[in-house]
């Protein structure tokens, strides 16, 4: 299969995933690292998770062997502004070190600037109902962009705003989604914003989306119809459109029209360079109304969390984004979870893992063939890592992590990857 001559293959991690380091070098809390007793399963936390913090120079040239070529991870925002108005020197550092290393090894680093663990001192002060909070992430934003924006071109603001949104009204009761929505729209305008007047150089700015499009099926939707659901006000806020037409196409989703000025679109509503997004599987019919989900039968093939494998979503995604917003495509997540550990040979063979990418990807080649612009793909994740409240059984890397001793192993799956990338997807 042939992919665009620049097409940049990599890797995908976030900071409370696995960072730990949770209270050192002036670093305060994450609501992750606070999670209320019973909320992650068996109790686990992500205080030590991979323990990166202090292995990232072996993470580096873990990725230096697997020749990737891109790294997407995440600024913890505490470690940097432990308190609203303060900055953390060491915290700055940590990342300044990272980031040399990264581009030292000649892998593209790509930041995501919020990735789910907003400080416990925001949440405190009322969290993404409170639009303070747009301004606080805007300062901050502004302190990482200064620092690292000499060596970092691509910029995201946030990661799956549909997730970390709603894990805010499940852990608030009493908080509604058109508030956490006004102030997550405008606290992205006012990043993107800052990152155009602080970068270095010019910047590739984007918002990674959870990237939920429906597939069409003959004889049930078809491809103008299962489009049209895609971006249809009945996906809510879980859709795609809930916040990408408002930062984009500068069109509020009609239950927030009453919600949003046009003042406050003016902000929301900044130039993107792309358009990121994490894909897995596609939306399920059976979250429209009256819907049945013609994809779910028994026994269908899915992965450890559950998700169905269904590639032609990556196919569709590409497409469905791109017809509407014209924008290039960067997969910045996708992945499959499994029960992987170490066998007697001291390797870890993942084989369905390395089925899964090359169907996934055989869709993106798809894609790409037909003349979409496709930037490259983020396989998430690189390290097995903490699961949010699934906890550490789930796993995710091309790398194996041991929690008692934080050995990594390679995975079959990494190798796999590293052919893939030195014939620039030709193998496939
Ligand atoms: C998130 C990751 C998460 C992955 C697997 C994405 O929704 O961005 O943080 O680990 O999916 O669940």
């Amino acid at each position: 299969m042939r992919f665009p001559k620049n097409f940049l293959w990599g890797a995908a991690t976030a900071a409370a995933q696995i960072e730990g380091a949770w209270d050192e070098d002036g670093r305060t809390p994450s609501i992750w690292d606070m999670m209320p007793e019973g909320k992650i399963k068996r109790g686990e936390n992500c205080h030590s998770a991979c323990d990166h913090y202090h292995r990232w120079k072996e993470d580096v040239a873990i990725m230096k062997e697997l020749g990737l070529q891109a790294y997407r991870f995440s600024i913890s925002w505490s470690r940097v502004i432990p308190r609203r108005g303060e900055v953390n020197k060491k915290g700055l550092a940590f990342y300044r070190n990272l980031v040399d290393a990264l581009t030292e090894a000649g892998i593209e680093p790509m930041i995501t600037l919020f990735h789910a663990d907003l400080p416990v001192w925001a949440s405190e002060a009322g969290g993404w109902s409170n639009q303070e909070t747009a301004e606080a992430f805007s300062e901050y934003t502004a302190v990482v962009v200064e620092e690292l924006s000499d060596k970092v071109k691509y910029w995201f603001t946030m990661n799956e705003p549909q997730c970390f949104a709603a894990d805010e009204l499940e852990l608030n009761p009493g908080k509604e989604i058109c508030g956490v929505t006004k102030t997550i729209l405008l606290a992205h305008g006012k990043a993107v914003t800052a990152i155009r007047k602080y970068a270095k150089q010019p910047a590739k700015i984007g918002l990674v989306i959870m990237g939920l499009s429906m597939e069409p099926i003959e004889g049930v939707m078809d491809e103008k119809a299962a489009a049209e659901v895609t971006f249809s006000e009945q996906m809510g806020s879980m859709g795609m459109q809930w916040w990408m037409d408002p930062m984009i196409l500068g069109k509020a989703p009609e239950a927030m029209r009453d919600v949003l000025s046009e003042e406050d679109m003016e902000v929301i509503c900044q130039p993107l360079d792309l358009f990121a997004g994490n894909v897995y599987f596609p939306a399920n019919y059976a979250d429209i109304p009256g819907g049945i989900n013609p994809l779910s039968v028994p026994g269908m093939p899915k992965s450890l969390l559950e998700w169905p494998i269904r590639p032609r979503c990556m196919y569709y995604f590409a497409k469905f984004v791109w017809e509407r917003y014209h924008l290039p495509v960067l997969f910045t997540e996708n992945g499959f979870s499994g029960v992987d550990f170490v066998m007697m040979d001291g390797k870890v063979h993942d084989s369905q893992r390395e089925d899964f990418m090359h169907r996934y990807l055989l869709e993106v080649g798809k894609a790409a063939e037909e003349g979409i612009p496709i930037l490259g793909y983020l396989y998430w994740s690189l390290l097995d890592n903490f699961e949010w409240f699934h906890g550490y059984d789930i796993r995710f890397g091309l790398v194996h992590v041991d929690y008692q001793t934080q050995k990594r192993t390679i995975k079959d799956s990494a190798y796999f990857y590293k052919k893939i990338i030195e014939s620039n997807g030709e193998i496939l």
